[in-house]
């Protein structure tokens, strides 16, 4: 069932606002939107997040990060890594960025999201127009060669279970917006590749 349908037979009636995001997104001289960025544990999520913020706040761009080990200690901190609960940790958090890209944010969020039906929830709920998925594609022979958290390690000792890569599935997109290929640029090469297909997007019309 829809989003939208199932709010219906809820009997739950959205409330109209008079500011709405255009007013925002009018006001901020952008317009708001999602970006997704999928990969493995370790494959650089996070960094190529925080240097693309960097770089969106230096052209004034109100932006806000989501992570997955930040969100987890939170907001979901009731979840665990079964294939049901990384489905509502994705849902809440797709809720969470629908409400961000409302108030007029350009929202980045990094999750290992490894499902592909969960990261099509993600468009379904923000809408095509406002989500791109960037897939940072980095081997999990690079990821578990990094281990920055040791995680791989245990997960081989079979310390965790339902790791990422190891005895759990990532299901990488077929078709992403935006793929980045670690192992073959740097960092800031990156960001110039997300900054090149975002700047169109943000212009208000
Ligand atoms: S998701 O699959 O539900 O999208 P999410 O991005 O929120 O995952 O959390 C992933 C982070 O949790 C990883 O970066 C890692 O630090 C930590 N983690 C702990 N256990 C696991 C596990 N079993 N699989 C993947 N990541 C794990």
């Amino acid at each position: 069932m829809l989003v939208q349908e199932r709010k219906k037979m809820n009997n739950i009636i959205p409330h109209s606002y008079v500011i709405t995001r255009k007013d925002r997104n009018l006001k901020n001289n952008h317009k708001s939107f999602l970006i997704w960025f999928t990969g493995l544990s370790g494959s650089g999520k996070s960094t190529i997040a925080n240097a693309l913020e960097k770089k969106l706040l230096e052209e004034k761009v109100s932006t806000y990060t989501l992570d997955g080990d930040n969100v987890r200690n939170g907001i979901n901190n009731d979840l665990t890594f079964t294939p049901e609960d990384r489905k509502e940790n994705i849902r809440r958090i797709a809720e969470i960025s629908n409400l961000l890209v409302d108030a007029g944010i350009v929202t980045l969020a990094a999750f290992v999201s490894p499902y592909r039906n969960d990261r099509s929830n993600i468009k379904e709920i923000l809408g095509e127009d406002s989500f791109i998925e960037v897939y940072v594609n980095t081997s999990l022979e690079a990821c578990e060669l990094r281990d920055v958290k040791g995680l791989y390690k245990k997960a081989r000792k079979g310390e965790i279970k339902n790791m990422t890569g190891i005895d759990a599935p990532y299901e990488a997109p077929i078709d992403p917006d935006i793929e980045i290929k670690t192992e073959e640029m740097t960092i800031e090469e990156s960001v110039i590749e997300i900054m090149n297909i975002i700047k169109k997007k943000l212009k208000n019309e």
